[in-house]
């Protein structure tokens, strides 16, 4: 901790740590709207932020949906990207000895698949990685073994692929949930209990637009992932819930784009939270509201960031 020379006050201390990580300040770039870090070095200074979170990576390269695959709408976004990307043994080859470089920010692999093995698989090629903290499992993929309902909206389908996940790595595991589910408390728990070193939440909500004039979607896939500032209250309250139903850590998003934001996160239960969409309207959206936290907490006489994960008050 370091103090002004102008007020002689200790600058606020940022740092949180879940799953045996230390971040340096909440503050993660949430998966699929960061790249894989590399392509934001030139706009984001990178170790300012807490860690970021790579593009989804499955075993082998995915060309992701045709065209058009994203809608903009109030005060939200629609995609259907169609989880694009290199492939693990890509990324591993060609993406991590540059992200290595970079010092003092924290690297999550973000995992994905269409069957069990998928996920054991990817695990397996990304596990030789130097440099990855974490893992972080999306199960908002459809289950194809299982008829195509996601592994993320079925307790024992969520069960499965986290135990499997937990089988084939020591690296912390993180699981992220999808917002598509009656009971998100209920995922979170199952989580937990199959090993999970803490949960992300939410993912972006199924959703859909329509051309009134052309009478066509206006998203090829039909229908598509909500995510931005419009979920931001559903996705604020399913934290909420989840963590209240669970004891690991509970990272948070869904519509963050000001320090209020995140501490709104924090207050229903988040120990950290992603940053997604806003990294669209601003590129540099992630490094500002690091700067912007460290002006709300010293304006808040709040000497400790963490201190406040759960604070909500109910009178
Ligand atoms: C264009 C786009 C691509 C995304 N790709 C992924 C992905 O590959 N894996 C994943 O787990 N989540 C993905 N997400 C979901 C985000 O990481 C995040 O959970 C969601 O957008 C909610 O946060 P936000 O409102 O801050 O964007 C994607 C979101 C967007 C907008």
């Amino acid at each position: 901790m370091t103090a002004s020379p102008a007020t002689g006050r200790r600058a606020p201390d940022l740092a949180v740590t879940f799953a045996g990580i230390e971040l340096k300040n909440p503050v993660i770039a949430a998966s699929g709207t960061f790249g894989y870090g590399i392509e934001f070095e030139d706009v984001v200074h990178l170790n300012k932020i807490g860690g970021f979170v790579v593009k989804g990576l499955s075993k082998e390269p995915m060309a992701g949906n045709p065209p058009p695959r994203l809608y903009e709408t109030a005060a939200g976004m629609l995609n259907a990207i169609g989880l694009q990307n290199i492939g693990a043994r890509a990324f591993i080859d060609e993406k991590l000895p540059r992200l290595r470089e970079i010092k003092d920010t924290v690297v999550i692999a973000n995992v994905f698949g269409y069957t069990r093995e998928d996920y054991e698989l990817t695990i397996e090629i990304l596990n030789e990685g130097e440099g990855i903290a974490a893992y972080e499992l999306n199960v908002s993929c459809p289950n194809t073994a299982a008829g195509g309902m996601q592994f993320g909206s079925d307790p024992r389908a969520l069960d499965e692929v986290v135990t499997t996940a937990r089988h084939y790595t020591k690296r912390p595991l993180i699981v992220k949930l999808s917002p598509n589910v009656t009971s998100i408390a209920q995922m979170a728990y199952v989580a937990q209990e199959a090993g999970a070193d803490a949960v992300s939440l939410v993912n972006t909500f199924v959703a859909m637009a329509i051309d009134s004039e052309t009478r066509k979607p206006r998203i090829a896939n039909v229908t598509a992932g909500l995510s931005g500032p419009a979920i931001k209250p559903i996705a604020l309250r399913m934290v909420y819930d989840a963590a209240k139903a669970v004891k690991i850590p509970v990272i948070g998003m869904g519509g963050i784009s000001t320090a209020a934001d995140i501490v709104e996160f924090m207050l229903a239960g988040a120990t950290a939270v992603q940053i997604g969409t806003a990294s669209y309207w601003d590129p540099r959206a992630t490094e500002k509201i690091v700067d912007e936290l460290q002006d709300w907490c010293a304006e808040h006489r709040i000497e400790r960031l963490a201190s406040l994960t759960g604070g909500l008050v109910i009178e």
